[in-house]
């Protein structure tokens, strides 16, 4: 026999609540799904970052890169972690000695009344997976065609006279970060970090000079005397954190690491994964940069500054560890 109508409608509407309860509740295939989630959520996140792999895990039967590995250094300068000790001021004055210097707690202060004094990228966490391409000027660039993978990155870090026009294809077209000294500046886009290799007190003062007066025009060179750059992005290079990346990472060789160097460091500091470009010769083992017609030219081999080969073996040996991934190019 039919059932009358108004009975149907509420039979079907506590079918429709027990199924509704049942399907959120108690369904065991959906309890299985949320467990799983819940599992691979806990299994994927409980290395230090969210990335398949993270530069900061330390592995057991690894000691090469974790007896190097030093998080109590930051890299970039804040007014708190800007007092150098006696020895890493010695240190730092020695690298491009200056005559007269003027007194470096001054000129930080002065530094700090122009850019933001701020405690950046210091927020590493299991939910976080920055992903960073440190791009080097080696010509081996030249017909890589790596310029969507490069702009892929969180961060991208470019240095010294790097540029992007004309050669997008190969390079890229985004630069977060441009990392430069006085001797190698060049304008910078608004929404680009000046990050600021000081070598001596007077880079600071230029840096503050180049922003506001235009005062300072020569350093060892003539150097721009005005750089156009966006102030709330301007960040600098801590001298300790420029010790540390010498003697931990270089064992001292060289007078002094490359910017590249330095620049890479700066990435396994603050990214979870390190993508590097523009590292080494080419593949007729040219050391010129990516925009030089002069395959000869061979800047960054042989400035007698830097153990170009020291540090490219160790930027090899980050690779073969799995800290960062090494593009070769051409
Ligand atoms: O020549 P420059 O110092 O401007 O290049 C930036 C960085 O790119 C260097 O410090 C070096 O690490 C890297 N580079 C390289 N091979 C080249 C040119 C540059 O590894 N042929």
């Amino acid at each position: 026999m039919p059932l009358p109508k108004r009975r149907k409608v509420r039979t079907f509407a506590l079918l429709f609540c027990v199924l509704t309860f049942s399907y959120t509740f108690w369904d065991p295939s959906l309890y299985f799904i949320k467990y799983a989630l819940h599992q691979s959520n806990y299994f994927f996140s409980k290395g230090p970052c969210a990335c398949r792999r993270c530069v900061a895990e330390l592995e057991d039967g690894e000691p090469w890169f974790s007896e190097r590995f030093n998080q109590t250094v930051h890299p970039l300068m804040t007014r708190e972690n800007s007092a150098l000790s006696d020895e890493t001021f010695k240190w730092w004055q020695w690298l491009q000695s200056e005559r007269q210097p003027a007194n470096y707690t001054a000129v930080v202060e002065e530094l700090f009344q122009i850019i933001p004094d701020e405690v950046l990228y210091m927020d590493a966490s299991p939910d976080r997976c920055r992903t960073c391409a440190v791009v080097g000027n080696s010509g081996n660039l030249k017909g890589s065609r790596y310029g969507s993978l490069i702009d892929s990155n969180d961060f991208i870090f470019r240095m010294n006279q790097a540029l992007t026009d004309g050669f997008e294809e190969d390079v890229g077209t985004r630069t977060t970060h441009h990392v430069l000294y006085p001797e190698s500046a060049k304008n910078l886009d608004n929404g680009t970090s000046l990050v600021l290799i000081p070598f001596k007190t007077l880079d600071l003062q230029w840096v503050i000079s180049a922003l506001t007066t235009g005062t300072i025009k020569q350093t060892y060179m003539p150097v721009v005397s005005r750089i156009k750059a966006n102030k709330d992005k301007v960040m600098i290079y801590n001298p300790a954190f420029f010790k540390y990346v010498h003697e931990a990472w270089l064992d001292g060789h060289g007078r002094y690491p490359s910017t590249g160097f330095l620049s890479l460091l700066l990435a396994v500091h603050i990214c979870d994964e390190v993508s590097v470009f523009g590292f080494g010769a080419d593949q007729y083992g040219n050391w010129h940069h990516y925009w030089e017609e002069n395959h000869l030219a061979g800047a960054f081999r042989h400035t007698g500054i830097h153990n170009g080969d020291y540090e490219y073996n160790v930027t090899l040996l980050l690779a073969d560890k799995q800290k960062i991934r090494m593009f070769k190019g051409r």
